[in-house]
């Protein structure tokens, strides 16, 4: 197996490329990769029109919204149905003319405003927003449901979604959602303003008929999908060690998906350590990673099922920081790999990081990296 060094890459795995790109910045990721590494690894595995991509990891879409500009079939699986919500609102086919009609009715009403106090929207929701801003929120949010058709009520919730985030006072701090108050732009400007840019996006971005669905699901158990019947996996699993970030999503989960129990939503891999085997062969590792190593079996089996033969496999994984050291995550999710019938080809280190206890002491580095497998046969 070899290893490379490909610090140019580094970049590519984050999202932050993505934040000038129509539709793949509708919502902002952090925990994302960017649609030029998904097109970066469909040019290199030569995988075009008619062939099926899998992300079992998909996140906000990144992998299904490229594969749409190829014409490559993809399917994408998330335990998140706020991932799989936003993703199946970009890779969506629309209507152009229907969207305008749609977005016309919905900004020919006055606004009337909505009684908060009698609104189910929780007293930790209400401290994100002044009432002038969360009326308007409910106001649109009621008015979607009424105004516009059912088709394309998704792409009309997912920009008052971002709005409503970017007219609040909510600060993302790694895993805590934060006050801050600061001065904000009036909600039916900015959400209007909004719609006028997805619009135009969806104008200029040409993407090709071709099957694009994420569905909620778990990647360490994907019943639904069939053996053998992939040509590529790319993905990244939620990262070792990673905040539970999930819970900077509370606010869109309240608002816009009042019917999911936000209380079961977590990030997965490595979360149920108290239901870990005995007995594992990570013995030597912190528990958290003991835990997501297990899990991660899973699910590279999972993923070893429904890959064709000849199939590839792209991971891409970071190292994890603990207090005792740096657990390599890329060296042992490729040991994982190569216990199935897959050709581990080679680790392409992208990242490096200085990893510390307490802040100064340096412990180790931690690697992000690309896995690159073939499977035998
Ligand atoms: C690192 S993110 C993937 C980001 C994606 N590459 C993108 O560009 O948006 C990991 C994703 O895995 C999801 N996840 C966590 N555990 C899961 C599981 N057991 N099965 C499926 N998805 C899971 C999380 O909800 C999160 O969206």
């Amino acid at each position: 197996m070899i290893v490379e060094e490909r610090y140019d890459l580094g970049k590519l795995v984050t999202f932050i490329p993505n934040r000038r790109i129509p539709i793949h910045n509708w919502f902002y990721f952090k925990e994302g990769f960017s649609r030029d590494f998904v097109s970066m690894i469909l040019n290199k595995f030569k995988i075009d029109r008619g062939k099926w991509v899998l992300d079992p990891f998909c996140g906000v879409g990144t992998t299904l919204l490229t594969c749409k500009e190829y014409g490559v079939n993809s399917i994408g699986i998330d335990v998140s149905p706020l991932m799989v919500f936003i993703s199946n609102v970009k890779v969506k086919e629309y209507d152009l003319k229907k969207l305008k009609e749609d977005a016309q009715e919905l900004f020919s009403h006055r606004i009337k405003k909505t009684d908060i106090e009698n609104s189910e929207v929780s007293s930790f929701t209400r401290r994100f927003f002044p009432p002038r801003v969360l009326k308007e929120i409910l106001f649109f949010r009621e008015k979607i449901q009424e105004a516009v058709s059912e088709e394309n009520r998704g792409f009309f919730t997912l920009g008052l979604m971002d709005s409503a985030i970017k007219c609040s006072y909510i600060y993302k701090d790694g895993g805590l959602l934060k006050i801050v108050e600061r001065p904000l732009p009036p909600l039916r400007k900015f959400y209007r303003r909004r719609i006028k840019r997805m619009l135009r996006d969806l104008e200029n971005t040409e993407l090709q008929e071709c099957f694009a669905e994420a569905i909620t699901g778990d990647a360490r158990r994907m019943e639904k999908i069939e053996d053998e019947s992939f040509d590529l996996i790319v993905t990244s699993p939620p990262y070792l060690n990673k905040i539970e970030y999930t819970k900077v999503y509370r606010v869109e989960y309240e608002l816009f998906m009042p019917n999911v129990r936000f209380g079961q939503i977590r990030s997965y891999l490595g979360i149920d350590i108290k239901k870990m085997e005995k007995g594992d062969k990570y013995g030597n590792l912190p528990p958290v990673a003991r835990a997501y190593f297990i899990d991660m079996e899973k699910a590279i089996s999972e993923m070893y099922r429904v890959l064709k033969p000849g199939g590839q496999l792209v991971l891409v994984v970071a190292g994890g920081v603990f207090p005792t050291g740096v657990v390599e995550s890329d060296y042992i999710t490729a040991r994982i790999i190569g216990e199935y019938e897959f050709e581990v080809d080679r680790i392409v280190v992208v990242n490096r990081r200085v990893a510390t206890r307490d802040r100064v002491i340096k412990i180790g580095e931690a690697r992000e990296s690309i896995i690159i497998a073939t499977k035998k046969g």
